[in-house]
């Protein structure tokens, strides 16, 4: 696990997060249950601000990008720290919002925004739109003409780089959903396009290059490609971007296959990726942009954990042991999207010796609902808490009630204290929206 003193093993050998002992907090909340590190959270998203402030002026914004985790507290956090957010739903825009998010400070991203959600957007005054399709293009521009204003937007372009990860979280490689290729002339099209709208300000470039990278190179290289769009663009269109948003992707630590990134650590990715940007305004004499990213992953992944409790246990001789926990795919679905990895300990029993690998498995009908295979364990007996690590990004946000399972509740730990951030499901919950037409009763 990360080195901090907010994830430990206390005297009593229980697993500790935030000064909350695992064990304790399973009794008074129940599993399965997310808890959150608040100062990791804070301490993530201030070494990325302090960078900016420091490395570059403070001529940027940090916005986390909260399709990683998504509720009102984390808004409040964000909001406290003085950053933005990134939303990709007229959900989570609502979700921010509701939690007095400033919205001058929200950008709002999706290859396919629906009208009523762009529509959204503009009433509530959203700081700037990322434009992702000429279609969107045209109807923003009207919907700002009805509202009398000039939306302020990004075009979301793609450099064709290929990020070492998953082929599912990577985004701008030529064949992809997402943007406008800079390579087969569409990202130059879609400029000169916006650029003739007139409730639409162009204000510059997003470019997002996938999830969990850890090569700084990646990042640099795409700065490189947009610059040198960007000079392309001044060139011919004679409009230089004065906004750079190079999205988030930032890798973390799930098991020991992945490299482990202290906080402070993370700062040398912006660093990389500063250096770029100044390296390239100084070679083509372009104007330093405003600069933005949007981690989400790093922010919010390795300061969540989720603890369960181990039910049936079922040895197969020569085969393997499978450890049934009472969450699983429902509140952690990445297992069975992308085969991801987790690391998994016994929260009451963290110093005992791990003897025997396991699988652990969830409780929906399905074989492949699994949350880790072959993890190192002591020998789990029925009532052990089992944490799994490293779950703080894309489980809830990616939770569903499959089997009518509930999902879990959130809570937020810090100094020993621990408070639902989201409270849990209920049976009426789960019938609130059923309903019986007339014929069927
Ligand atoms: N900005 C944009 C435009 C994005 O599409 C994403 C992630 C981010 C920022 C944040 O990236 P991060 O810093 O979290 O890597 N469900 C997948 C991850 C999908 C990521 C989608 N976009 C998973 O569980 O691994």
């Amino acid at each position: 696990m990360n080195e901090r003193d907010t994830l430990k093993i206390n005297g009593r050998g229980h697993l500790e997060i935030g000064g909350c002992d695992c064990v304790e907090l399973a009794k008074e909340f129940g599993t399965p249950l997310y808890v959150f590190d608040e100062k990791y959270i804070r301490d993530m998203m201030r070494v990325y601000k302090n960078t900016i402030d420091t490395e570059y002026g403070g001529k940027g914004l940090v916005l986390y990008a909260s399709k990683a985790f998504s509720c009102k507290a984390m808004y409040r956090i964000a909001a406290q720290e003085g950053i933005g957010v990134d939303v990709v739903s007229d959900g989570e825009l609502y979700t921010a919002i509701a939690a007095g998010f400033l919205a001058e400070k929200i950008y709002m991203h999706g290859n396919n925004k629906l009208v009523r959600e762009l529509e959204y957007a503009v009433s509530v005054k959203v700081g700037t739109i990322v434009v992702d399709s000429y279609s969107e293009a045209d109807i923003l521009d009207d919907i700002a003409a009805k509202a009398g204003i000039v939306q302020q937007v990004l075009i979301r372009i793609n450099p064709g780089i290929e990020a070492h990860t998953h082929a599912y979280v990577q985004t701008a490689r030529t064949d992809s959903k997402f943007g406008f290729s800079i390579a087969d002339g569409t990202a130059e099209k879609i400029t000169a396009h916006v650029l003739a709208k007139s409730h639409l300000k162009l204000k510059g470039y997003h470019c997002h290059i996938g999830s969990q990278i850890f090569e700084k190179q990646s990042f640099a290289l795409a700065v490189n490609k947009t610059m040198d769009f960007i000079s392309a663009m001044k060139a011919k269109l004679g409009f230089e971007a004065d906004t750079l948003n190079m999205g988030g992707g930032f890798g973390i630590w799930y098991t020991d296959e992945d490299a482990k990134i202290s906080v402070s650590g993370y700062a040398e990715y912006l660093k990389a990726l500063i250096s770029a940007v100044k390296a390239k305004a100084e070679e083509l004499s372009l104007n330093l942009p405003y600069i933005l990213i949007e981690p989400g992953r790093s922010i919010v992944g390795e300061a969540g954990i989720t603890l369960y409790t181990a039910g049936a246990i079922k040895d197969i001789p020569g085969i393997k042991k499978y450890v049934a926990i009472d969450g699983g795919m429902f509140d952690n679905p990445r297992y069975a999207l992308y085969q991801s990895k987790y690391t998994a300990l016994l929260a009451n029993r963290a110093n005992d010796k791990c003897t025997e690998k396991v699988t652990i498995a969830g409780k929906c009908c399905e074989s492949g609902d699994i949350i880790a295979v072959d993890v190192p364990m002591p020998e789990v007996k029925r009532g052990d808490i089992v944490a799994v690590l490293s779950t703080g990004a894309y489980n809830y946000s990616m939770a569903s009630n499959y089997n009518r399972n509930f999902i879990p509740a959130s809570v937020l730990a810090k100094d020993g204290n621990a408070q639902y951030i989201i409270k849990p499901q209920t049976y009426e919950d789960l019938v609130r929206n059923d309903v019986i037409p007339d014929y069927l009763k």
